[in-house]
């Protein structure tokens, strides 16, 4: 799949649900958010039957989302289904790791390949505040259970405000090296402004080199995260809604008044 720019569409991520169980300020507004209705949810044979159309058309890195992945009840049915679908090379999870102590090894034996846990800071009363109600020994053994499962190479998304310089992340950075991990900056971004970057250390985040489509837990394929563009992958049919989607992903993004990352995913 090539979109107008001669860019090749081989990444998909897939939110799984808009829900969460920690409210990042950066994320969620302190008020809550409106979720989705439950009947608007994509159902597992839908997101696994339309990965199957991405793939044959040429996607070979699949990524789980949310929200939360985790809390989306049987996920890692989900995961199985999708690590059946044969040349998918990599197969991820970004989680907030939370839960990750209860799931990693059933996630590796259902076929999840890695994940991404979020991190932004090892300071425990810095992590609540972050989070707003979040543990931060949960992650932290969540990250070792992804590691005794095998989960390999556990990546670390540290959100930053300004640099890798300031105080958490260098702390993260140090966490990172003693425990074989790698680790991504992601600066905080404003959809709704416009103000997105690069992610340094990953590919995110470089308009003339996204290879990405997003399918959001309602059903709409979006060819980018920084556009309000979307196609509703059960009222136009699967392969109509990939043909749109890679017709009008735009040159670079601008704006998404429409969409947030716990719906899209990130
Ligand atoms: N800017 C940058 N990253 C964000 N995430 C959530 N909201 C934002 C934002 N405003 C990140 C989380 C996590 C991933 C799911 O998205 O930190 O790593
Ligand atoms: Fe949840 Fe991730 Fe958003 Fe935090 S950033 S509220 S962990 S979805």
């Amino acid at each position: 799949m090539f979109d107008r720019f001669n860019r090749k569409l081989n990444y998909l991520r897939i939110s799984v649900t808009d829900r969460c169980n920690l409210r990042c300020t950066y994320c969620m507004p302190e008020e809550g958010i409106k979720l989705f209705n439950h009947e608007d949810i994509l159902s597992f044979d839908d997101i696994a039957g339309f990965t199957k159309v991405v793939v044959s058309k040429g996607v070979t890195k699949v990524r789980i989302t949310g929200g939360e992945p985790l809390v989306r009840k049987g996920v890692t049915v989900l995961v199985s289904m999708i690590s059946k679908i044969k040349s998918i090379e990599d197969l991820s999870m970004t989680t907030n790791g939370t839960l990750l102590k209860s799931y990693a090894q059933e996630l590796r034996t259902a076929g999840l390949h890695r994940v991404n846990i979020s991190l932004d800071t090892i300071d425990p009363v810095k992590f609540r505040a972050v989070t707003r109600i979040g543990d931060l020994n949960d992650v932290l053994e969540g990250i070792k259970a992804a590691k005794e499962a095998g989960l390999l190479p556990v990546k670390i998304n540290c959100v930053i405000k300004d640099s890798k310089e300031e105080k958490d992340a260098k702390a993260v950075t140090r966490f990172c090296e003693d425990n074989d991990l790698e680790i991504r900056y992601i600066h905080q971004m404003d959809l709704v402004r416009g103000h997105f970057s690069e992610v340094d250390g990953g590919t995110g985040g470089n308009c003339a080199l996204c290879n990405r489509l997003r399918l959001t837990s309602n059903g709409k394929l979006r060819p980018c995260l920084f556009s309000n563009i979307e196609f509703d992958i059960r009222k136009l049919g699967f392969k109509k809604a990939i043909q749109l989607a890679t017709e009008s992903k735009p040159e670079c993004g601008t704006k998404n008044e429409t969409g947030a990352f716990y719906n899209i995913g990130g």
